[in-house]
Order: structure tokens, then sequence, then C-alpha cells
């Protein structure tokens, strides 16, 4: 074997040996760089006898050539190979289901869906938002409200009452949100146009009572706010909940002590097993009590009867929830399942307006 096919040699296997590209690039400058071993062996044709550079530059040439594409070859085998290599090792399996983002994962509870919901509607007819405290005094629970000391309608409320302080004062848990009524009239200037969602508290449990539970309650003072305007807030209102073209609604006379008169209201519905719709039907279901509010409940917030009137309205926010929603059990709400939560619950980017659509 020549010089030059040892060397040859010896240049393919090392080339072929290169672990990496950055090795072999360090071989091809060493061989074919400016200074390389084969660009020298190169120059020496330019030196040698004609007749001997015939011999010589095919072989030289013939060297550089195999030494290049061996070269070439050798680095895009290791390309190759080092993309296969990535390709490996950051594979991601696109069969795997995609996981919901943290923010979207909650869910929002159907008290505070309908919450939102009633919200939006009453805030779009002028309506703005007031609240009060859970623990209320008996004054504002009942006495301002004109239920007199001893009444009998007090005991309908089946009220939990707070040990006495000093002073023998019984705190209660609010039984309805009625007392924020006259919080709001003893605090702000008629007109007045608010409601009033929160919890309140019986002493009451079965498959349609909890002892804490929602209310919402409306309250419009002014100097001729009536009847009238009541029945089509409550037709608007119900329309616009149970997202029908068409509600109608029957006023029976009642009795509240805070109003005069007072009614409750009837909503014409079909009922089918355990399904109820509405707009449709033959059937009427209770949804809510109003009235005008009583002279001596606007004397006892230091309003003139004679100067303002206005009417009132409550409701069970839970009720109305289980019926548009069709959750049969109204203990469920609060037991905290997930499950439930998971199948009741609301997306918690899904805010509900009217122009989007209550619901979502
Ligand atoms: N507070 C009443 C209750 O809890 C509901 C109610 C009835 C509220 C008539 C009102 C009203 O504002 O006018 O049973």
């Amino acid at each position: 074997m020549t010089d030059l096919q040892t060397f040859e040699r010896d240049l393919l296997a090392e080339v072929a040996a290169s672990p990496d590209e950055a090795t072999l690039e360090a071989l091809r400058v060493a061989t074919l760089g400016k200074k390389g071993s084969v660009s020298e062996l190169l120059k020496t044709l330019g030196r040698m006898p004609p007749d001997e550079r015939k011999v010589q530059g095919p072989l030289i040439n013939g060297l550089r050539d195999a030494v290049q594409a061996a070269i070439t070859s050798r680095r895009d085998a290791l390309a190759e190979a080092a993309m296969d290599a990535r390709l490996a090792s950051e594979r991601v399996d696109v069969s795997l289901p995609v996981r919901d983002a943290p923010q979207t994962r909650g869910r929002i509870h159907p008290i505070t869906q309908v919450v939102d919901e009633l919200t939006a509607i009453f805030a779009d007819m002028g309506f703005r938002v007031a609240e009060g405290p859970d623990i209320e005094t008996d004054e504002l629970n009942f006495t301002a409200l004109n239920f007199p000391v001893g009444h009998p309608a007090r005991e309908m409320h089946d009220t939990f009452f707070l040990p006495a302080d000093g002073r023998g004062d019984r705190k209660v848990l609010r039984t309805h949100t009625s007392p924020v009524q006259v919080r709001t009239m003893r605090s702000v200037p008629p007109p007045i146009r608010v409601i009033i969602p929160g919890r309140t508290y019986r002493h009451d449990s079965d498959q349609t009572h909890t002892p804490m539970f929602h209310q919402v309650e409306g309250l419009v003072i002014d100097r001729e706010a009536n009847l009238a305007n009541l029945k089509w807030v409550l037709e608007e209102f119900c329309k616009a909940f149970f997202e029908v073209d068409d509600v109608r609604m029957r006023f029976r006379p009642s009795f509240f002590p805070f109003t005069e008169p007072s009614m409750e209201v009837d909503i014409r519905c079909s009922r089918r097993g355990d399904e109820i719709r509405f707009g449709e039907g033959e059937d009427w279901l209770e949804i809510l009590g109003c009235g005008m509010v009583h002279p001596n409940v606007l004397r006892n917030c230091g309003l003139d009867p004679d100067v303002v009137q206005g009417f009132a309205w409550g409701m069970g926010i839970d009720r109305i929830a289980m019926l548009k929603y069709g959750m049969p059990d109204l203990r469920a709400f609060f037991d905290a399942d997930v499950r439930w939560l998971d199948h009741y619950g609301f997306r918690p980017l899904d805010m509900p307006t009217l122009l989007g659509g209550l619901t979502g």
C-alpha cells in the first residue's frame, strides 16, 4: 500500500469515527482547511515535474474528493442522529386529553350564578344592590317592619335568637332580607330603587328548606311608585330570568305586616314529572310575596307616607334556582360535593349579561 493510500485510509477511518459535529468540523479544518494536511499535499503538485504531476495529480485530487465526500456524509449522518435524539426526548403525546387552565377549572355555585343573573336583570332596570348584616337587631328584623311585639307573625319565622346582651336585647339571624329595606330607607333619600340579595335563616330543614337559605328583596320608593309599576317590574324580571317571551302571573291577596295591600304572586307553568316549564301550561306556582310598603314602615324609617310611597317584594333565590336549573334537592346546594358542583356549577368566565345571554 502506498503512503498516499495509507494516509487516505487513516483519514477516512478518522472521519467515520468522529463522534460529533464539532470533532468532525475540527477534522475538516485540519485536513481540507487552508493549512490542512490535504491542502498541503495539493500544494506539492505545483512543485512537481510535469510527468510526476500527471500521475500524482489525479491521486491527490481523488484523495481530497474522497475525504470531502466522507466528511459531508458523516456530517449528514450526525445531524440526522442529533435530530432523532431530539425528537425522541421532546416527544409529546398529542392524543392526551387537554387539561383545563386553573382559572377555568373551578365552578360557580348555582346560587352565585343566579345572584349574578338577578343583578344583571335588575341593574338593566336601574336598580342598585344593597346589603346588610346576617346578624340583625330584633328592631330591624321585626319591629321597624311593623311586626308588633308579641305578634304571631314573629313566630311564623322560626327565628334563631342569639343570647341576650347585657341590656337584655337579643339579636337574631335575620329571617328575611326585609330589614335591609329599613337600613336603606334610613340612609338614602328617595327615590330609591334597590335589590337586596343575601343569606337568611330559619329553623327549618327538609327537601325544600334549609336553615340557611337565600332571598332577594326589591324596594322602590318614589312619589308615585304604584302597583302597576310593581307588576311590570316583576313580569319583566320573570321573562328575562326564565328566558321566555311571555309569562302569565296571578296576584293573590295575602298578608305581610310590612306591606298593605299584600300579595302573593303565582306564575303560570306546566309540570311533567319533575320538569317545570314557564310561559305555558295550566298550573300555577307561587314564587314571591310583594305589596305596597306599609305607611307605618315608611314612618319608622323617617319618611312621610303623604309624600312618598313605594312597593317591595321578596323571593327565595334557592327556589327560583331549583326551578330554573332543575335541581330537585335543596340540601345538595350546601353539601359541598364537588361532583354536584361539577355538574350543576357554571364556568367562571361566563358572566351572565343581558346582551351575551344569562346562562352563557
Ligand atoms: N319578607 C317576606 C318573607 O320572608 C317576603 C316578602 C314579602 C318581602 C312581601 C317583601 C314583601 O318585601 O313586600 O316571607
